[in-house]
């Protein structure tokens, strides 16, 4: 797992998390945009630290959630990795407004969103532009 935030002080359960990247079984990489003092782990954006660690795509399923644009390099570094399309799923929330498939707000792809997801493939996703958007 990767987390990254801005800054260590916008990572959510930021205790917990550096308890967990200290454990060998589990895999935790804490990263944030900026250095700060008394920081112990990666600083960098998420999409780098991505390609850094390298994952196999062999029996792997990869989750992304998070601003757009992160999400954009993410899926392309993804795909440097050699993850197929089927491997990679991601969240489009931020583009919900009523949440009830009302306001057709989240439309993509003739799609809705709220009805539809928030959670799709990225082989379902691929051939939206403005999924990303
Ligand atoms: S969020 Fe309003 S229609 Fe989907």
């Amino acid at each position: 797992m990767i987390y990254g935030a801005r800054t260590s002080g916008d990572l959510c359960f930021k205790g917990e998390f550096e308890e967990m990247s200290k454990c060998d079984d589990l895999s935790c990489h804490l990263t944030i945009d900026v250095e700060e003092e008394d920081w112990a782990h990666n600083v960098g954006f998420v999409p780098q630290m991505l390609l850094d660690l390298n994952p196999s795509p062999e029996n792997t399923i990869v989750i992304t959630c998070g601003p757009p644009i992160m999400i954009r390099f993410v899926l392309e570094n993804l795909k440097k990795l050699g993850f197929a399309d089927e491997q990679i799923y991601t969240t489009l929330e931020n583009r919900m407004k009523c949440g009830i498939g009302k306001c057709g707000r989240c439309n993509a792809g003739g799609m809705y969103v709220c009805k539809d997801g928030p959670v799709f493939s990225y082989a379902v996703l691929k051939d939206i532009p403005e999924a990303f958007a």
